[in-house]
């Protein structure tokens, strides 16, 4: 890392994959600071446990598929720790059901919240990046982006999304010491993933990973510290798979 302590701020950083990025980059010696959904009330005690564990982490109210909210929030996150070097737009949410079964709230929700907060977010630091020629964006889309997924027309959706904005971004910001990068996780070991029906966990979609097993968010968190680094300069506008072999490209 250069001799400045980047900061990183991690959308949804209290979640399941979010933990684990905000612990992993902390020992990767960047300062981070996480958002939370406002209606979670255990951010406190969350923070708590963190320090407890040798991890200092600023933890800030975000509704991140609300414009207003996010300004707030990054706001609130430079007064705490400075500019934001790096963006990871991890937070997201699935409204699983059939497309036939599927109201215009489920689809507007996981848009919003999956593909909205992009702009929302990314609005708030990405002329910072520019002014001072250094920045990462690091978007969090899925396999289930590339492949699609039984019940997720409205996830797979936002999540193809999600890799047309970094393309189209990267190019803007290449010149400029920026890079944009997605990935896209497959089925991780995360409250999302164990949520599902375990008949269909077991029966659909484990025997579609070569790998026979669930990712570990620790995997996750490792590619995400390398498209952070200064190595990793030349990646740019890039869509990394990590998902055990489901899908390949
Ligand atoms: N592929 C093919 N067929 C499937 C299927 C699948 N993955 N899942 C269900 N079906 C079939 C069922 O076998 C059933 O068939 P029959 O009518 O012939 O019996 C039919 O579809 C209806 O299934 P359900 O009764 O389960 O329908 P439902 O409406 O109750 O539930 C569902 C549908 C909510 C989509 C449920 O199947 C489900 O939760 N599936 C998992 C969806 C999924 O993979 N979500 C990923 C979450 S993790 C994530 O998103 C992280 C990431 O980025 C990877």
């Amino acid at each position: 890392m250069s001799d400045k302590q980047r900061v990183v701020l991690v959308t949804g950083g209290m979640g399941g994959l979010g933990e684990t990025i905000t612990t992993k980059m902390i020992d990767a010696g960047y300062k981070v600071a996480v958002t939370y959904s406002p209606g979670n009330n255990k951010h406190a005690e969350w923070v708590a446990g963190m320090k407890a564990n040798g991890y200092d982490v600023v933890a800030v109210a975000c509704d991140v598929a609300d414009f207003d909210s996010c300004a707030k929030a990054v706001g609130e996150v430079r007064s705490g720790l400075g500019e934001i070097d790096v963006l990871v737009n991890n937070a997201g949410i699935t409204r699983d059901m059939t497309f036939r079964k599927m109201d215009k709230a489920n689809w507007d929700a996981v848009r919003r919240t999956n593909l909205d907060s992009l702009f929302n977010m990314t609005k708030q630091v990405a002329d910072g990046m520019v002014e001072r020629g250094w920045g990462r964006v690091i978007n969090v889309s899925s396999v289930n982006g590339s492949k699609g997924a039984f019940g997720q027309t409205n996830y797979s959706a936002a999540k193809a999304g999600v890799h047309g904005f970094t393309k189209a971004l990267a190019l803007e910001v290449a010149r400029k010491g920026v890079t944009v990068n997605t990935i896209s996780p497959g089925y991780i070991g995360t409250k999302m993933v164990t949520a599902i029906p375990k008949e269909v966990l077991d029966s659909k979609i484990l025997p579609q990973i070569p790998l026979g097993r669930l990712g570990q968010p620790a995997e996750v968190a490792g590619l995400i510290i390398y498209l952070a680094s200064e190595e990793a300069a030349f990646v740019t506008g890039a869509n990394i798979a990590i998902n055990g072999g489901q899908h390949m490209q």
